[in-house]
């Protein structure tokens, strides 16, 4: 898409993989979805559906992923318009991951990417130690998902130690955006999702008009997301 920024328009976090997750129940729902996401323009969609490790083994999420993928690549065809998906997972974040070397296996396509779910009951000095230990020792990049469920002590602190953060669309509802200008402005929201989970209707009309807030926030926004996850 390089060299096209006006149509640019990705989805970083939703769950539209049939059947991965609790997000998308079958190939019906993620047609609706992808027919919602061609509708609204979305251009890409990072297909972070949810891995959580204290439930689940890398080896069963990527076999679920991989037909689910193949799934969807023949509802794409019966769309016009139809997004790319981009496959991803949305990691839930336990102590335990942290000592595997299964975490690349996770990454946004072909990047270093990977997006992380903090449980909103944990947040303490051992999360951010192990999250800045999978940047500066396994050489993968954490963004943080949905940062808008977080406090505002916790966002700060993501924030001050320099942690990418990915931002729901409907943290940009009125009167709200002003909670996220700074963070905009300064390029520590890399990306922006509608965290799809079903065929609601208003989660890409919500997702529009947050890309257009970010957009006139801060020009350029959706060409450096692409450039963040490698797309
Ligand atoms: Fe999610």
């Amino acid at each position: 898409m390089k060299g096209v920024p006006g149509k640019l328009f990705i989805d970083a976090h939703a769950h539209i993989l049939p059947a991965a997750d609790h997000g998308c129940d079958g190939t019906q729902t993620a047609s609706e979805q992808l027919r919602l996401a061609a509708a609204a323009g979305v251009t890409h969609i990072i297909a972070t559906s949810h891995f959580y490790p204290q439930r689940d083994t890398a080896e069963a999420f990527l076999a679920r992923r991989k037909s689910a993928l193949e799934a969807i690549a023949e509802i794409r065809k019966g769309i016009e318009g139809a997004p790319l998906v981009i496959p991803a997972a949305e990691v839930y974040m336990t102590t335990e991951l942290y000592e595997t070397d299964i975490l690349p296996l996770f990454c946004v396509g072909g990047s270093r990417v990977i997006l992380i779910e903090l449980s909103s009951g944990y947040i303490n000095d051992c999360v951010y130690r192990a999250l800045t230990d999978i940047r500066d020792r396994k050489g993968l990049t954490p963004v943080i998902a949905h940062v808008d469920r977080y406090a505002d002590t916790t966002v700060r602190r993501l924030s001050e130690l320099y942690f990418p953060m990915q931002l729901n669309s409907t943290a940009l509802r009125f009167p709200h955006t002003s909670r996220w200008r700074p963070y905009i402005q300064s390029g520590q929201i890399t990306a922006l999702g509608s965290d799809i989970h079903g065929a609601a209707r208003n989660s890409y009309r919500s997702l529009r008009a947050a890309a257009a807030t970010v957009e006139k926030l801060s020009p350029g926004f959706m060409r450096r997301s692409a450039d963040f996850f490698g797309i």
